[in-house]
Parts: structure tokens; C-alpha cells; sequence
């Protein structure tokens, strides 16, 4: 889909898509593009104007045959994020349609902002995403969504910077989408790592691969342990962007191109869904895609071990101990909390041969966490206190909703094992989301750190009028947002 920006509408749109605030004059906005005074009586009396609320209409106006009213509900409680969804119905409904232009004219009362646009732009990209790779049977569909014009009160030259922003993040964030929308099958820690060179390559940064060999070699041990149980090696991939002489931010993405559990097997309702346990290691992917084509003077490490969690005769078992990286032994409770081994060893690793300014992982961690917070908030836990106003910032630019979760000391102590130096569960049925992250926090110390529990955000399966089944793209948008406030 081609976006492009005007102060007016150029050329006539197969649909015109209007926002309406409840308080503002519907008829005043309409009569522009509606003929018939009684259609708009009409057309007033039919649209509930409540936010994410849309209503199509049919005009006798031959400029503008099919108008798309969105509802944003009162401007007192209008922001952001409430946009971002708007956006998305409204684009996804065209697309729906199958209409292949449409003209979004920006809601009126204030100018937009760049991060507006921006914003906007965004959305319209994400809502125009559709994962039918492998549907070989397409749904009947007129055509294509092909161009989607912005239409608002700014000049070009201040908008379309901020459009071509927000254009190449929301590509990036589809680019994550994709890689974890495809299956198990497809998507192996070596198709990670090819996805991973070639982006590299493209965008030019640099990009290292250890194989399975060389993993062993590294003493990844954690890592090498989860992948025992299948027949696919273990990839550890290794990003690396900007200025190598300045202590990078390191991102660190859990890559679990499936996970049955292992021995301790889950069970088979809904087990399909964990061909999304590598969507941590996607974001790492899509940050580092639009961070390059920005060219955000940060210097940026990504790490992403990736393995595929089977049981078999090989698979590591429960009461296994495995030396980490770092050093410290493993007691193996529970080989389905495997997500916290695999990123113990990036993150030791990262401490061997970085000087991180601050390490931040992205992880669907647990599912003590979607018990907690559902579908619509990231679980997050910090040690580093003046980095929240940061965090909470960018989750408000973007409308990628976080709560955050605290790191309990006291907790600590059902990681204790008396075989070994830590186990990898804590208590059944208490506190998940936190003693996942304390596991952690042990191999990470004193860094300053961020992880990000996305286990709840990171796909969807209820469909919603702004967002598709799968995978969500959680976080890149986010990320860019805060390593740009970083950067200031
Ligand atoms: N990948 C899962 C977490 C998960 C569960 C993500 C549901 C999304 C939806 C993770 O590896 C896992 O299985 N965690 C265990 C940990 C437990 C054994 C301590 C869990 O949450 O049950
Ligand atoms: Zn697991
Ligand atoms: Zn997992």
C-alpha cells in the first residue's frame, strides 16, 4: 500500500474515510461531501458515535459515492492510542471492502503533531497487513488497497517526514508480524537466522551466527540444553549496529520457534500457539530493521538465541542440572520454563562481551502474566527506576499498553534449589510473571535492565475490528519511541 500526504483531496477516493468527535457538528462536516440535506439527517440519526464505532454510508455524490464514518467518542477522552485503533478499524474495514484507494482526512480541532502523523501513518500500515501467505483459497476481494491519502491542515514539508517515519516502522512492525505468524515448521531457529542475515544485509548492519557447535563452544549451556529434545540445531544470532566505542543498549529476544514444554509437555489444547514463542526474538528483528533505516545514532546490540523445545529420548529432563553461561548450575524443575534459560545465557553473554549502557528483553516468559494483566498490557519489571517515566512515555506515543510489575527480593527464595546454585521454577501457582523475571534478574545483576513479559500481547486469537488473529508486533514501535527519548 502507497501513502501519501495532502492538504486537500487531489484525486477522487474509492472511499473517504471521516473521524467524528462526539461533540463536534456532524452536519457541518458532512454537507462537504453529501449533496441531499436529508441524507445527512439520515445518516446523523444512524451513526452511534462511540469510539471504534464505523458506519458506511452511500452518498449521491459522484466524487464521493462511499463515505466511512469513524467514531472517536468525546475529544476529552481522545488520545493516542484511541486514534491508533481508529486508524486500524478504518483501514482494515477498507480493505474489507475491497476498495483500492481511500482518503483518511485528519480529525479537525487541533494541527496535528509530527508524532500524530507519524502515529498515523503507523497505523495505516499495520491495518493494511494481512498474513494469507499460505491461503491458497482466497476470499472473493474486488482488489488490493492500493493507495491510502492523510489528509490534513500542515504543509507537506512538515508532514511527510514524520509519514515516512512512521511508514518504515509500521513495515518493520509487519516484518515481525510475519516471521512469527509463520509456523513452526517454517520458521526454525535456522529461518531466523537466515531472515536475520538478510535483513542485515539489506539495511546494513552487521550480523554473527553461532551454530550448534559453536554454541557449545561459547558454554551456552542453558541454551544448548533446551534445544536437546529436537532434531532442529539451536541458532544464537547476534546483531550489531552504530558506533562500536559507546556502551550499547542490548536487546535481547526469546527465540522459541515452538515450544511443546519438553518432557514436562503441555497439554494439547492450544499447544499450536507456541509457534509464536519466538515472537521476542521478532521484535529484536523489527527494531533493528527500522532502527538502521532511521539511522538512530544509538549503538545498538541484538542478541536472539533460538532453539525449539521438544521432548525425545535426548530432551533434558526434570531434575537436570546445567551449567550455565554465566557459570552458575541449573536445576531443571520444570523444562517448559525454558524461556528464561535460553535468555539467562544471552544475557551473561552480553555481559562477557559488551559494556551495556542497559540490556532490555523482550519474552513470551509466562502464562502467569496473561493471567495477571489479559491481552491489552505487557507485564514489565525494571531495576532501573529513572527509566520507567521513559517507558510509560513511549507506551502513550505508540498505544502498546504495559503495566508495571514489581521485582519482590523476598520472592528470591523459591528459586532456591538444594542441588544446585538456582532452579528455574518458583512455586506453583504464585507469582509466575515475577519469579520468571527474578530468574532473570540473578544473571543479570546490577546492569540496568528492562524486561518486557509479553506472553499476553504478543498475539491475539480473538479477533477485533483494529486487529487481525496472530502475531501483534508488540514493542518495536515502543522501542523506537523510547530509544529516541534515550537519545535526547
Ligand atoms: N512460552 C511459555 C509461556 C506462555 C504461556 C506464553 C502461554 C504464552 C501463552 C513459557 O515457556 C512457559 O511455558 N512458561 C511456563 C513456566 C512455568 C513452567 C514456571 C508457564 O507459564 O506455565
Ligand atoms: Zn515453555
Ligand atoms: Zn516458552
Amino acid at each position: 500500500m502507497k501513502l501519501v500526504y495532502q492538504t486537500s483531496i487531489q484525486s477522487a477516493p474509492e472511499l473517504l474515510i471521516i473521524p467524528l468527535f462526539l461533540d463536534q457538528q456532524i452536519e457541518q462536516e458532512l454537507k462537504k461531501y453529501i449533496l441531499a440535506p436529508k441524507l445527512i439527517s439520515l445518516i446523523k440519526q444512524d451513526f452511534e458515535n462511540k469510539p471504534g464505532a464505523t458506519h458506511l454510508a452511500y452518498t449521491n455524490n459522484p466524487l464521493f459515492p462511499r463515505l466511512l464514518l469513524v467514531g472517536l467518542g468525546s475529544i476529552k477522552q481522545f488520545d493516542l492510542a484511541a486514534w491508533r485503533q481508529a486508524v486500524q478499524t478504518a483501514i482494515m474495514g477498507s480493505a474489507r471492502l475491497g476498495v483500492g484507494s481511500v482518503a483518511l482526512l485528519l480529525p479537525k480541532k487541533s494541527k496535528p503533531t509530527p508524532q500524530f502523523i507519524e502515529l498515523t501513518a503507523f497505523a495505516a500500515v499495520f491495518g493494511s497487513y494481512s498474513f494469507k501467505q499460505y491461503k491458497h483459497e482466497q476470499e472473493e476481494k474486488a482488489q488490493e488497497l492500493k493507495t491510502a491519502m492523510l489528509i490534513g491542515n500542515v504543509s507537506p514539508a512538515q508532514a511527510n517526514q514524520a509519514l515516512a517515519r512512521g511508514v518504515i516502522i509500521g513495515n518493520a512492525t509487519n516484518q515481525a508480524r510475519s516471521l512469527a505468524n509463520h509456523p513452526g515448521n517454517v520458521a526454525t531457529p535456522q529461518h531466523l537466522a537466515t531472515h536475520a542475515r538478510q535483513i542485515a544485509k539489506l539495511y546494513n548492519f552487521t550480523c554473527r551466527v553461532l551454530n550448534e557447535a559453536q554454541i557449545e563452544k561459547e558454554k551456552l549451556g542453558l541454551l544448548k540444553a533446551v534445544s536437546l529434545g529436537s532434531n532442529e540445531e539451536p541458532r544464537f544470532i547476534i546483531l550489531e549496529y552504530g558506533n562500536k566505542k559507546a556502551p550499547p543498549v542490548v536487546l535481547i529476544g526469546k527465540g522459541l520457534t515452538f515450544d511443546s514444554g519438553g518432557i514436562s509437555i503441555k497439554p494439547a489444547d492450544r499447544m499450536e500457539e507456541m509457534k509464536y514463542d519466538m515472537a521476542g526474538g521478532a521484535t529484536v528483528l523489527g527494531v533493528f530493521e527500522a532502527v538502521t533505516q532511521l539511522k538512530l545514532p544509538v549503538h545498538l546490540v541484538g542478541l536472539i538465541p533460538a532453539a525449539e523445545n521438544l521432548a525425545s529420548g535426548q530432551a533434558v529432563k526434570p531434575g537436570d542440572i546445567i551449567i550455565s553461561h554465566a557459570g552458575l548450575s541449573v536445576e531443571v524443575i520444570n523444562t517448559d520454563a525454558e524461556g528464561r534459560m535460553v535468555l539467562a545465557d544471552a544475557i551473561s553473554f552480553a555481559k562477557k562481551y559488551y559494556t551495556p549502557r542497559l540490556l532490555i528483553d523482550y519474552a513470551t516468559l509466562t502464562g502467569a502474566v496473561v493471567i495477571a494483566l489479559g491481552n491489552e498490557l505487557t507485564g514489565y519489571f525494571s531495576n532501573a527506576k529513572s527509566l520507567e517515566p521513559l517507558i510509560t512515555n513511549a507506551s502513550e506515543k505508540t498505544g502498546e499498553g504495559l503495566w508495571p510489575l514489581p521485582l519482590l527480593p523476598s520472592y528470591e527464595q523459591q528459586l532456591k534449589s538444594s542441588v544446585a546454585d538456582i532452579k528455574n521454577t518458583g512455586d506453583r501457582g504464585e507469582a509466575g510473571a515475577i519469579t520468571g523475571a527474578l530468574f532473570l534478574k540473578k544473571f543479570v545483576g546490577d546492569e540496568p535492565w528492562v524486561h518486557f513479559d509479553i506472553a499476553g500481547t504478543a498475539w491475539t486469537i480473538k479477533p477485533r475490528p483494529y486487529l487481525p488473529v496472530g502475531a501483534t508486533g508488540w514493542g518495536v514501535y515502543l522501542t523506537i519511541k523510547f530509544l529516541q527519548s534515550l537519545i535526547k
